[in-house]
């Protein structure tokens, strides 16, 4: 393949500070598309300096701040291309609720359903946990998507790539607010594909399993050999891998690929 086979290409990826964000920069940089790095906070400038792109310092859950960052790169560098709705938050770890769900598992497993006690994770769940939850990563999708649209359709031409979850596909408990979000991220995905198809507009959704990345830092050891028991690979991903996935989704080699959902799971059940 071509190393510049992105080359005159200009991406705007969201959350790109850090993890995944990160990874597709450097990804989409190394093949030669100038890409626009967003974070809410400072990390974006470093992550911009080295793949020699740009910074754009804002929330994804701010409508007019996002739309103002994409219409400005689309003023500076004349066109948007690639836009990959990549900003997200993790559900708080609660150690507690954690020996809970291995205790219930092992109750479960010695048909002792009476003795399970109850997680609480919805019904101790505020409005607070729950918009933001929602606002960082549908809303920050709507929003990215909106604002690129608004110039792909006008130029005929486009990619939209949202990072959705393995735990959009496969709910857990605990995380239903995380999980609700990331599943309609792939019903919006499809949706957006279905309306622009026929303007030359692709948008497609993927679903990483569990990646080695910041967003993790919060669960321990015993958390993390809990989450290792369900993936098939015994390992998590890293951004790395799924940044080929997603430079995959950037490029003609998915020409016909709209409105689709790829995970990458490591045989994740
Ligand atoms: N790491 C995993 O295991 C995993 C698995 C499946 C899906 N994902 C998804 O991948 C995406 C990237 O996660 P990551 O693992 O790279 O995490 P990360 O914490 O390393 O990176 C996420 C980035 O998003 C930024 N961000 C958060 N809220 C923002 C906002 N409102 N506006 C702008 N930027 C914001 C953070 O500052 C951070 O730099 C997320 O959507 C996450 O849900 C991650």
């Amino acid at each position: 393949m071509a190393l510049d086979q992105l080359s005159g290409k200009v991406a705007f990826i969201t959350g790109a500070g850090s993890g995944l964000g990160a990874a597709f920069a450097r990804r989409l940089a190394a093949d030669g598309a100038f890409v626009v790095v967003n974070d809410i906070n400072e990390s974006a400038d470093a992550v911009a300096l080295e793949v020699n792109g740009a910074s754009a310092v804002c929330d994804v859950t701010d409508s007019e701040a996002l739309t103002a960052e994409i219409d400005h790169t689309v003023e500076r560098r004349g066109r948007i291309d690639i836009m990959i709705n990549n900003a997200g938050i993790a559900p708080p770890v609660d150690p507690a609720r954690f020996e809970a769900a291995v205790a219930n598992a092992m109750l479960r497993m010695e048909g002792r359903i009476d003795e399970m006690q109850a997680l609480g994770a919805i019904s101790g769940l505020s409005d607070a946990e729950w918009d933001l939850m929602i606002r960082t990563h549908l809303y920050g999708t709507f929003f990215g998507t909106r604002a690129a649209l608004r110039h792909m359709e006008t130029a005929r031409s486009g990619l939209i790539v949202n990072i959705s979850s393995v735990l959009g596909l496969l709910p857990a408990p605990g995380a239903a607010h995380y999980s609700a979000a990331k599943a309609a991220i792939i019903a919006f995905t499809k949706s957006t594909a279905l309306e622009v198809a026929h303007l030359g507009i692709r948008a497609n959704a993927v679903c990483p399993g569990y990646v080695d990345t910041p967003l993790l830092a919060s669960a321990d050891d015993r958390m993390m050999a809990g989450i290792k028991l369900n993936i098939g690979m015994g390992r998590l991903a890293t951004a790395a891998e799924l940044a080929e996935l997603v430079r995959f989704l950037c490029g003609p080699e998915s020409s016909y690929s709209n409105g689709d959902v790829y995970p990458a799971t490591g045989a994740y059940s």
